[in-house]
């Protein structure tokens, strides 16, 4: 048998190329008769049928999970309808548009950002917000429910202060207020509802110290109306006692543990084992402690969260009637009960299958939510004689998830192996060993036979043993691709190997879609362009990341690889995909693996001028410098040091500049020719200025303009 030695010295003779030098000691691979090879393809895409935007709004589940905001245009781009029903066809805006805005070099009439980019849409938050209270107010209209609906949005779900402020301004005529879950969060919910509507509520969550507690008491004396939630029993003496201190009567709510259950993801919240919440016997507790300091009357919320993405209106039903029930007992106890808060857990339809029979759908509407939840108090509150309570949710995913669009770039894609065969294929593989030639006939023989288990058993087999013999120097790496050649060709002739393809993305899974890592949440991936022709290869997504996770690779409809167009198709600029309903959670749970930071951003409203959208913000995403910073790096001293080592080796300042430059530029990959260096200068949220209408950019902004380079 031929050890390493050997393989050096076998170079074929000049000309020699399967099958024509056969020499007959192993049979010439043929064509196999077992089946109809799979092409691994959608059936959607099968290579002869005619193309559709249809066929790609039906393929990637467009409408299922984007009505009534997203929709694929006659051009083949992804578009939005800001206004959701109620958009009129002028005001529909395509993406690749405000991408185009957003990337082209500002000579060319662009913002000159960097991608990955996040474009918030303004209009579709103030939709989301007016169709909540829309259906709550449909829903108490038609149950004849004797008060009002007034919720909170908890600004965990995305702080950003536009969120924040635009639905502070748009929840105003609807007494709209927030929660907040610690410090930092309160006093950002305290600044905005001072724009808000006096009567909204700010409701305290979390776990609480003094200072919290002071901050909250402290708020209701500047005409906030702030609700202390306890989470805890022991935070009841801190408000009793801070609120002595302060002078301020405190208005109390109670989170209670419910029984109720959700049994998905989300459910570990709930039930009796829940982290949070009072149980029974605390609440009863509660009630004693604040009437011996005749302090009852404060206690007048009743909060319960189940979990997020509550998948069904049963399960919904069955925890507000379960609080509904402590909400009267605490009436009858002698609470000043008037509010009941239900918390989060209005659901998302990612996968568009509008189901509820996984942690990806839910089965029901935000009109059936909010008629369960009218329904539910309605019937318990009347059987208990109990004057019907201000209902309060604590919607975050849902005000917020269709708001924004996440936009990366996939910029190269694996070729697929060539199913010729390596030339040399059949010299190497009559080198191997008897054992190996023996699995070799075998495996051709059942893949003649069309026997695909016993195929891949001796395909194993013969992998395994090569490696074992190449290990012990034995096998030269020609003979290692030979038999992966042939191994790779026998799979994909049998169809049990599908040609995926690795599509690599300029994005940080990590830092953007961490969800998807950490609980394995899927959102809608797919091209914002080219929809009208037929995406012709299968892919997964691989980020920039150092890190084997940093794989998309499980999609929406249960797919493990995405209808991609093929990269070398593509003509005139990149290749755009989105992830869309992503507004929720991701910023804020992103982290800085590898050092990659935050997207850009642009801020997109609907106008009615010329080119239907306004940027009205825009903003480049942390800059090397910036993501070393939080890393307690210091960029300045960094590059002085460096600064000082150019200047040891007399380089010139052109490699100072370069090093600058790179510390106030984005991390992300920067090619193509969409791409302008002075968009990645600017790392000043605030500082575009950028309000007019289409072209938007104000070119006079300084500040925006100004090219923060280090001193060279
Ligand atoms: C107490 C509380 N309220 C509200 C929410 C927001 O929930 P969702 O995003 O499902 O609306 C959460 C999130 O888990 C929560 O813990």
């Amino acid at each position: 048998m031929p050890a390493l030695a050997c393989v050096d010295a076998a170079v074929p003779p000049p000309g020699y190329a399967f099958p024509t030098t056969w020499d007959g000691s192993l049979p010439v691979p043929e064509p196999f008769s077992g089946g109809t090879p799979d092409t691994g393809l959608h059936p959607l895409l099968h290579p002869t049928s005619p193309w559709s935007t249809d066929l790609s709004a039906s393929l990637y589940k467009v409408d299922g999970w984007g009505a009534p905001y997203f929709y694929i245009n006659s051009a083949g781009n992804m578009s939005v309808r800001p206004h959701g029903a109620a958009t009129l066809p002028h005001q529909e805006l395509d993406l690749m548009k405000v991408v185009k805005k957003a990337t082209e070099p500002k000579s060319a009439g662009g913002l000159g950002l960097p991608l990955p980019l996040i474009v918030r849409f303004p209009d579709v938050l103030r939709d989301r917000l007016e169709s909540l209270n829309a259906a709550f107010e449909f829903a108490i209209q038609a149950n004849g429910y004797r008060s009002h609906y007034q919720g909170v949005y908890p600004v965990k779900c995305n702080q950003d202060r536009y969120i924040v402020e635009d639905l502070v301004e748009f929840g105003a005529p609807f007494r709209f207020g927030l929660e907040a879950g610690s410090k930092p969060e309160l006093l950002l919910a305290m600044s905005c509802l001072t724009k808000g509507s006096p009567d909204a509520f700010l409701v305290c969550n979390g776990y609480k110290d003094e200072e919290y507690v002071a901050l909250a008491l402290i708020s209701r004396t500047i005409g906030i109306n702030t609700v202390i939630v306890l989470e805890q029993e022991e935070e009841l003496d801190t408000v009793i006692e801070t609120s002595r201190r302060v002078g301020v009567k405190p208005v109390i709510g109670l989170r209670a543990k419910l029984r109720t259950k959700h049994s998905g993801h989300f459910g570990s919240t709930s039930g009796e084992k829940g982290k949070f919440g009072l149980t029974t016997a605390q609440i009863l507790s509660v009630v004693s402690k604040l009437s011996q300091v005749e302090m009852l009357d404060c206690l007048q919320l009743l909060h319960f969260h189940i979990g997020s993405q509550i998948p069904n209106t049963a399960l919904l039903a069955d925890g507000v009637s379960e609080a509904a029930q402590i909400y009267c007992e605490l009436t009858r106890l002698g609470a000043s009960m008037r509010v009941i808060d239900v918390g989060g857990g209005l659901g998302i339809d990612y996968d568009g299958t509008h189901s509820g029979g996984s942690d990806l759908s839910v089965g029901y509407g935000l009109d059936e939510y909010a008629a369960t939840v009218v329904q539910a108090v309605r019937y318990v509150c009347d059987q208990k004689g109990v004057n019907h309570p201000v209902l309060c949710s604590e919607s975050g995913r849902a005000l917020v998830s269709h708001h924004s669009v996440l936009i990366f770039e996939a910029f190269s894609a694996s070729q697929p192996a060539s199913l010729e065969l390596r030339q040399n294929l059949v010299y190497y593989l009559d080198q191997l060993t008897d054992d190996s030639r023996a699995d070799y006939r075998n495996l051709m023989a059942s893949a003649v036979q069309g026997d695909y288990d016993t195929c891949n058993v001796y395909a194993e087999q013969l992998k395994k043993r090569c490696a074992e013999q190449f290990k012990d120097g034995m096998l030269g790496l020609e003979h290692l691709a030979a038999v992966d050649d042939l191994c790779e060709l026998v799979a994909r002739e049998i169809g049990a190997a599908k040609p995926v393809r690795e599509y690599h993305i300029n994005l940080s899974l990590f830092t953007s879609i961490p969800d998807f890592w950490a609980i394995g949440q899927l959102f809608p991936i797919l091209p914002i362009h080219h929809l009208d022709q037929r995406p012709g290869v299968d892919g997964v997504l691989l980020d920039l990341t150092c890190d084997s996770d940093g794989k998309v690779d499980r999609f929406i409809d249960g797919r493990s690889s995405l209808p991609l167009h093929e990269l070398g198709s593509i003509e005139g600029g990149g290749y755009y995909l989105g992830m869309f309903l992503g507004g929720a959670y991701q910023e804020a749970l992103g982290g800085l693996h590898n050092l990659f930071g935050g997207p850009s951003v642009v801020r997109v409203s609907q106008s009615d001028g010329p080119h239907c959208f306004t940027v009205t913000r825009a903003v480049p995403g942390a800059s090397c410098a910036d993501v070393l910073r939080a890393m307690q790096h210091e960029p300045e001293l960094m590059f002085d040091s460096l600064k000082r080592r150019i200047e040891e080796y007399s380089l010139g300042d052109t490699k100072a500049c370069a090093i600058s430059h790179a510390f106030y530029s984005m991390p992300y990959l920067v090619y193509g020719t969409h791409l302008s260096g002075d968009g990645m200068v600017s790392d000043s949220e605030g500082s575009s200025g950028v309000t007019e209408e289409g072209s938007g950019y104000d070119d006079d902004d300084d500040e925006w303009d100004m090219m923060r380079c280090l001193s060279v």
